[in-house]
């Protein structure tokens, strides 16, 4: 397999957490709230109370498995990643319920068809592109019919997240996927429908925490900090 610099995170693997805080002044939030948000936005999509089977694919030290067990209390949680340091660092964690695994880059350590839900959070652009259709045949491979997709990326049309990952240690390598690209992916990828929504348009800082609420009304708009995919087999 053709691997990127990063393709390995052993050596963020332990500092994770300061290396993140370093770039992220700028956002008026830190790790944690970064890592919570997303889960928020994809439990507004599923049933919190039900026993979903759910992945993190590229799950790094494991922080947003965390806040699946908060919003999903009942789910079965699994995580995977390539840095084998990370899995130990999430495992280390001893979320309850949470299984993490080692995976080799190619084949996914999971059964057909096993998982009502593979969540991804800025891993695809530390993957080389020419590597994201068969990735996205194996996320297909393990979820099961009508399973969901959920991709988190960094929104290159946004001028504050370009500084952010120019300035981001472990960032050097990324290469931003653009919506219309991630939505092209998807539909190579076979899933059946798909709804892609712009997220973080304001920085946390508490001066605009009054207009935070209103975003959820722009989500539309392609110039949020980031942006999902949510894409159903
Ligand atoms: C920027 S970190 C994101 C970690 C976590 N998803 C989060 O949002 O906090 C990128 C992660 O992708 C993982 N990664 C890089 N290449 C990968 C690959 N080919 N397959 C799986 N994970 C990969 C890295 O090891 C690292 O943990």
């Amino acid at each position: 397999m053709e691997s990127r610099k990063h393709d390995n995170f052993d050596q963020f693997a332990r500092d994770y957490d300061e290396v993140h805080a370093e770039t992220l002044d700028i956002s008026g939030a830190n790790r944690d709230y970064f890592s919570e948000y997303k889960i928020e936005e994809m439990s507004r999509h599923e049933d919190r109370s039900s026993s979903l089977s759910m992945l993190d694919f590229g799950c790094g030290d494991g922080n947003s498995v965390k806040y699946m067990r908060e919003y999903f209390p009942n789910a079965e949680l699994f995580g995977t990643d390539v840095s084998e340091l990370s899995i130990k660092e999430a495992t280390e964690k001893k979320v309850s319920g949470s299984i993490f695994k080692p995976y080799d880059g190619t084949t996914l350590p999971f059964d057909n068809e096993s998982l009502d839900v593979v969540f991804t959070s800025m891993v695809f652009h530390h993957i080389s592109f020419d590597r994201h259709d068969d990735l996205l045949a194996e996320i297909t491979r393990i979820l099961k019919p009508n399973g969901r997709f959920y991709i988190f990326e960094h929104n290159p049309l946004n001028p504050v997240t370009r500084k952010i990952v120019r300035e981001c240690a472990f960032d050097d390598d990324a290469i931003l996927l653009p919506h219309t690209y991630t939505n092209k992916m998807l539909i190579k990828g076979a899933f059946s429908s798909q709804r892609t929504l712009f997220t973080l348009f304001l920085p946390r800082h508490k001066l605009f925490r009054w207009a935070l609420k209103s975003e959820r009304l722009i989500q539309w708009l392609p110039l949020g900090a980031q942006y999902y995919v949510r894409a159903v087999k």
